[in-house]
């Protein structure tokens, strides 16, 4: 054979193209598995071409396990179906308290455990992933099939697809692997790359998904394997099917033990999970789940309990088709089925239109839903919304609720589209949309539109901005309407008087109004900045407008040239800011609430002596006596800014122990690495 001749030379092609695949699977396994990846994507990208185009020349130095094998070869004419030799089960589901009560004492009595002795039993959790199950194949170590769950006992083949899933290995990380192991899992993809996905759909004139699960399931059963490579999914194992391997000791007799095995062999498994013993303890690991649910970066509807040893699963068995010794426990869904009565428009602070669905109500992750964002028209357009349809809403934490999909198959008769309106329903202006935005505006200025002055006092008064508490959407809305204030300077003026003849305002809470306006006098000139409202200066913004001016003045005589000097300002936020300062209103405003008493501490350096100024930082790993908030507060007090991950623009990195993959970066890309000792010589000397 041509590759034997190869084999004897150290740097032959066979050699070459192995210690290619080696590095392939190692940077995968990194990534995927350890989550710590030690190389940028193109390094990856490189040694994938390099083993691409060897193998192309030497075609017999394909092994069943290159990575090359991952882009998916010519497309399928359908599906094979695959008979699962161990159905794939369904769980039985919990949705309170009492059920998984319930569970854990069936789980006793079914194991018939003396009284006094129901410690010893241990429950594995793990999360439930909101995805697609799976079944891979590994015999001898080589993955040689996946398949769906399908109705549990016959499923598809799709391991063209699988193979271009970069976490999983094609072949196991073992020199004596099983003669057969069945890994089970499930396939997901995670919120970030299911945004990208969708917005490149979007770009393409394509229909969207409706969720990341939706995305990944669409993803995977695809014909032509060359656009499964192209999406990001992932995988995640969380049991066992089949399993035949000789030396018995090696065969885990746990859960527990299954998932470090699997983690021993290049499989991916989540990094969440826990083992308790008690009904209290799952209950515990719920609630903390939820509670992190938002930020984790996939999505999960619940979690699984399961009885973590093997023989004790055994002995319980299964009852009709979900197992005695597994329940998942359901949080809230965050979708719903309702129908949408109308729709009508909200102006904005700045005027723009916002389409709004009035639903019919309904319960919705925990709460009543019976408004949610349409975003702008063209969306409505796009996705076909039809007033009086029945719609899929999603609400996810804290984020506005959101009307994700119509179903047109239960479109009513009495159905009509949305005709955007031509006039504010507030001011009567004519509704203008420029040329290639998506949103539509109301023409007039907030001297002449109600709801624009309402959106810019709400927004003044905000959390983020100047912080008055108790003053809200109603009290505002009551103020404005009867004309008691126009500008935010006016609700300097406010006394209990002015309160006083207001619906629903009890003496004690409009006492606490006047005292939180009172109090936000005290600011900071960063909070002020973004509290006046300028379009397009958000909090950051704000922040680096402060630090770079050093007060109100000179921001409101800075020019174009000095704007375009302050990190991150463009000519479109420049001009916005010299817009907004060139309307005499508006710097009436600024003078009034000066007089009235709003201050902030004044910067005492001069913005020019800044010593970090325009610089950014990123840190890493644990500091010496310095805590990543200390750290940040040092950067910032000196003009710096902190961000999260490492760049070229980056200027330097502030690494301690244990520091990652960001440090590796920082390296690779030649960015100035400096200790915690040298961050405070710098700023001392
Ligand atoms: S165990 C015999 N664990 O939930 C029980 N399933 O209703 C086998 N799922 O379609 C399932 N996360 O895709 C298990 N951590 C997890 C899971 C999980 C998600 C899905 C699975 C299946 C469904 C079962």
């Amino acid at each position: 054979m041509q590759t034997d001749l190869f084999i004897a030379d150290e740097n032959s092609p066979a050699q070459l193209a192995e210690q290619y695949r080696q590095k392939l699977n190692q940077y995968n396994y990194e990534y995927y598995v350890l989550d710590a990846p030690s190389v940028p994507d193109a390094e990856y990208d490189r040694i994938f071409k390099l083993l691409q185009s060897l193998e192309a020349q030497f075609p017999a130095l394909i092994t069943p396990d290159s990575p090359t094998l991952r882009v998916g070869g010519t497309p399928l004419p359908a599906f094979k179906q695959v008979r699962h030799t161990i159905p794939m089960l369904s769980l039985n589901n919990a949705f309170d308290d009492a059920d998984v009560l319930g569970f854990v004492r069936r789980v006793e009595e079914g194991l018939q455990l003396e009284s006094g002795k129901k410690d010893v039993i241990d429950y594995s959790i793990d999360l439930k992933f909101d995805g697609l199950a799976i079944s891979l194949i590994y015999q001898d170590g080589l993955l040689v099939q996946a398949a769906t769950r399908g109705d549990g006992t016959v499923g598809e083949d799709v391991t063209e697809n699988i193979r271009t899933i970069r976490g999983i290995p094609l072949r196991l990380h073992d020199k004596n692997p099983p003669e057969l192991l069945e890994v089970r899992g499930e396939v997901l993809m995670f919120k970030e790359d299911f945004i990208k996905l969708n917005a490149c759909q979007r770009e393409a004139g394509l229909k969207e998904f409706a969720n990341p699960r939706n995305a990944a399931a669409g993803s995977l059963r695809q014909l032509d394997a060359k656009i499964t490579a192209r999406r990001k999914l992932r995988f995640f194992a969380y049991g066992l099917g089949a399993l035949k391997i000789k030396d018995k000791s090696l065969q885990p007799t746990t859960l527990t033990g299954l998932f470090s095995w699997y983690s021993q062999l290049g499989i991916p498994v989540c990094k969440e999970r826990a083992l308790v013993s008690s009904a209290d303890e799952l209950l515990a690991f719920y609630r903390e789940t939820e509670q992190k649910r938002d930020q984790l970066p996939y999505e999960i509807d619940g979690v699984v309990y399961k009885v973590n040893s093997f023989e004790l699963q055994q002995q319980l068995g299964f009852v009709s088709r979900a197992p005695r010794f597994a329940l998942a426990h359901k949080f809230p869904a965050q979708e719903q089925l309702t129908t949408l009565l109308d729709i009508e428009v909200q102006v904005g602070r700045t005027g723009a239109i916002t389409p709004v669905a009035r639903l019919a109500p309904v319960k919705v992750g925990g709460v009543i839903v019976t408004n949610a964002t349409l975003h702008n028209e063209d969306e409505i357009r796009r996705k076909d919304i039809w007033i009086g349809d029945v719609v899929i809403v999603r609400r996810a934490g804290d984020v506005i609720p959101e009307v994700v999909t119509t179903i047109p198959d239960q479109r009513p008769v009495t159905a009509h589209r949305f005709e955007m309106p031509t006039h504010c329903p507030h001011c009567g202006s004519v509704i203008v949309k420029l040329e290639g935005e998506a949103i539509a505006r109301c023409s007039a200025s907030w001297i002449k539109c109600s709801a624009q002055r309402k959106g810019g006092l709400w927004h003044f008064a905000s959390r983020k901005a100047m912080c008055i508490d108790g003053l809200g959407g109603q009290l505002l809305d009551q103020l404005v309407d009867k004309n008691i204030i126009t500008t935010a300077a006016d609700l300097y003026k406010l006394d209990l008087t002015h309160l006083a003849i207001l619906d629903r305002m009890a003496d004690k809470s409009a006492g606490n109004v006047i005292k939180a306006i009172e109090a936000s006098k005290k600011t900071t000139l960063a909070r002020f900045i973004y509290a006046l409202g300028i379009r397009h200066v958000g909090e950051t913004t704000a922040k680096d407008l402060a630090r770079f001016f050093g007060d109100i003045y000179p921001l409101m005589e800075a020019s174009e040239e000095r704007l375009l000097q302050v990190n991150e300002v463009g000519p479109v936020v420049a001009k916005s800011i010299m817009t907004f300062f060139a309307d005499p209103l508006n710097r009436k405003v600024v003078e009034q609430l000066l007089a009235a008493g709003v201050h902030w501490p004044k910067s005492d350096m001069p913005a020019s002596e800044h010593l970090f100024l325009g610089k950014t930082f990123v840190l890493t790993g644990t500091l010496p006596n310095l805590s990543r908030e200390e750290a940040t507060a040092l950067i910032e007090a000196a003009g710096g800014k902190v961000q999260s991950s490492v760049s070229k623009k980056t200027s330097m990195v502030l690494a301690g122990e244990d520091a990652g993959s960001k440090l590796v970066k920082a390296q690779e890309l030649g960015v100035r690495i400096i200790s915690a000792a040298e961050l405070r010589q710098m700023l001392s000397g």
